[in-house]
């Protein structure tokens, strides 16, 4: 095959980027340094936030870890989440002996089904853990009120969500929930590893920067260490690429969705239908922005057409020379929860959605004629 392969994802790293690394190269501060500070504030206004609420880490899962230990969840507590996510968004429980109890999500939006939370309150639950998955807005505000009526804490994932408004107008990680994002190199925002907490008080944020950091309080000397910590330090390197990526962001945004919205158009001309409006059992489109709510394009994933081979589609474009991945697989169905009593059959929206996935090649640089090719080659594959 001649044409070029075009990849799933793919960063976008300019002179800005190289500038401010090469500013941290020649500080000789490589961790802990200003860029760190000034990283996190960027973000804070970015969402909104307070400042002093925001901690920067080495991932999303230590951001989420210690999300899950700001709530005190620990041995014995259940908390509900979704089983169509990525897998820290359960693992991070388990760090702390928690149980993710799962639940099955809406089929339109993916994302933690309300009803379907409200009625397993019965079992001894402790706390609620949606996903905005894919970048669309879980149904936070309902969960918001389900966890007020039931005394139940509240962390949100929002590692694929960063610019994400939820159906009340709000940005995802602003509305006072312990919340982890993540900068991963197919990120809407890419350090290459990192994260991000926002914290629900100053208080707990105190205690996240020390337990980022082996466990030290401010000012304290250096071998001092006045709680249980962990290395989650983010460097002064990957901050400088987030400050650079900040700048870059609404642009890096506007053309995910320009992509998205491309992808769509192109699908919906060989019969594919938004989640709801067609027969679901067809090829079914992400769904797009509903209303208020605003999605933060992450990926472009199709439900393929249940009588269709999908990972036969995955192995034909991946010799024509194209990057397609099954996404995600439901978390239930891993061995190490199947091993936990976790079976197929459980949580038959996420289940199917996970069996019919196929994420397609999306970057905000994504050429036109590549993003065509993808469009006329799968558009063959499925004889459409
Ligand atoms: C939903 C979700 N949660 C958590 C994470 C973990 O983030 P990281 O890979 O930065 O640890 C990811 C990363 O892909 C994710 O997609």
């Amino acid at each position: 095959m001649s044409a070029e392969r075009i990849p799933l994802a793919r960063p976008v790293i300019g002179a800005r980027e190289e500038e401010l690394v090469l500013e941290v190269l020649r500080s000789g501060m490589l961790s802990l340094g200003p860029k760190l500070g000034e990283f996190e504030r960027g973000f804070a206004s970015r969402v909104g936030v307070e400042p002093e609420l925001v901690s920067a880490v080495s991932s999303g899962t230590a951001a989420l870890h210690l999300a899950v230990r700001e709530q005190g969840w620990g041995t014995g507590d259940r908390v509900v989440t979704t089983p169509l996510s990525f897998v820290a968004s359960s693992n991070c429980l388990l760090f702390e002996g928690a149980e993710p109890v799962f639940c099955d999500v809406d089929p339109a939006t993916l994302t933690l089904d309300p009803a379907a939370v409200e009625s397993m309150l019965d079992e001894r639950i402790d706390g609620l853990l949606p996903v905005h998955i894919f970048g669309f807005p879980a149904a936070i505000a309902e969960l918001e009120r389900i966890a007020a009526a039931h005394g139940l804490g509240l962390v949100e994932d929002c590692a694929q969500a960063l610019g994400t408004v939820d159906a009340e107008g709000r940005e995802a990680g602003s509305r006072g929930n312990p919340s982890a994002f993540a900068f991963y190199a197919n990120k809407q925002m890419a350090t290459g590893e990192g994260g991000m907490l926002i914290s629900g008080s100053a208080e707990a944020a105190d205690v996240a920067r020390s337990e980022r950091n082996q466990g030290r309080a401010p000012g304290m000397k250096f071998m001092d260490h006045e709680r249980l910590g962990f290395n989650y330090r983010i460097t002064d390197l990957q901050a400088a690429l987030g400050i650079a990526q900040l700048e870059r962001l609404d642009d890096m945004l506007a053309a995910r969705a320009a992509i998205a919205s491309r992808y769509s158009e192109r699908f919906t001309a060989i019969g594919a239908t938004e989640p709801g409006a067609g027969d679901p059992d067809d090829l079914v489109l992400p769904l797009a922005d509903r209303g208020v709510e605003r999605r933060s394009w992450f990926v472009y994933v199709l439900r393929l057409p249940k009588s269709v081979d999908r990972d036969g589609v995955i192995a034909e474009l991946d010799r024509r020379g194209i990057d397609a991945r099954p996404y995600l697989p439901c978390i239930h169905l891993l061995d190490l929860y199947r091993e936990r009593g976790w079976r197929e059959g459980q949580f038959p929206i996420a289940e199917d959605f996970s069996r019919r996935s196929l994420a397609l090649p999306f970057y905000p640089a994504l050429p036109e004629d590549s993003q065509e090719r993808v469009v006329r080659e799968l558009t063959d594959i499925l004889g459409r």
